[in-house]
């Protein structure tokens, strides 16, 4: 269970902690924020059906991986939502079980304050509790913010796929990344050939 309270930059008082059902709204809200941004993911439709909200939210549950929220919190003890990171396993293959995919989405209100680096500290704590060896993310190349926090927080570039999405007329590199949670030499790997 996740539950851990953080000092931001400008003394913003957050608390990270696993999504619940009730957290769906607020979740989608935020992606459909950043999809009317236009230049951060490869979607361009809001999510807006409240079943298919909360199905997102129980496959995920059912799937064995999982969501964390930040939440702001003030003195007089009102909330707002800032965002989401979710850790998500491959279903395509049965082999990728060790590797978790990271997504990570914060309200456009409350960037720059490190909410970011909150999320992904937890997040990655958390997938190495529930055995995931790294981590793999997706970013477009035109992402400096992103790159640069997943860079802070340890992933390395592991390739590049050149014009791989469309986003408003023009093509966008995908940059690949990975951090791994325990070193990649305490695995047994096959030798190279
Ligand atoms: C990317 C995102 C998740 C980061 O979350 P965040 O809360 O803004 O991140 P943080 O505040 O923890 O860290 C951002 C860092 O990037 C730095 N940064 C901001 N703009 C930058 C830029 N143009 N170039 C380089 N670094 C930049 C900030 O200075 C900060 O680093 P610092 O703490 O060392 O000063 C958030 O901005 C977001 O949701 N963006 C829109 C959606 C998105 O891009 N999601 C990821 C898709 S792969």
């Amino acid at each position: 269970m996740v539950q851990s309270q953080r000092r931001l930059k400008k003394g913003y008082e957050i608390e990270i902690r696993d999504a619940q059902i009730s957290d769906v709204d607020d979740i989608w809200d935020v992606f459909n924020m950043v999809v009317d941004e236009g230049v951060y993911l490869p979607v361009s439709a809001q999510v807006k059906n409240k079943a298919d909200k909360r199905s997102w939210f129980y496959e995920l549950i059912t799937a064995g991986d999982f969501c964390l929220v930040a939440i702001l919190k003030d003195s007089a003890g009102s909330e707002k939502f800032l965002g989401q990171v979710t850790i998500e396993t491959s279903s395509e293959w049965d082999g990728i079980d060790h590797v978790g995919i990271l997504g990570i989405l914060v309200h456009p209100e409350y960037r720059n304050i490190g909410v970011g680096q909150s999320l992904i500290e937890e997040a990655c704590t958390e997938a190495l509790a529930r055995g995931k060896k790294k981590i793999t993310l997706s970013v477009f190349h035109t992402n400096p913010r992103a790159i640069a926090l997943y860079s802070k927080m340890g992933f390395e570039i592991a390739g590049r796929r050149k014009c791989q999405f469309k986003v408003n007329d023009v093509y966008v590199d995908e940059i690949l990344m990975e951090k791994f949670l325990v070193p990649a030499s305490e695995l047994d790997r096959a030798p190279d050939t």
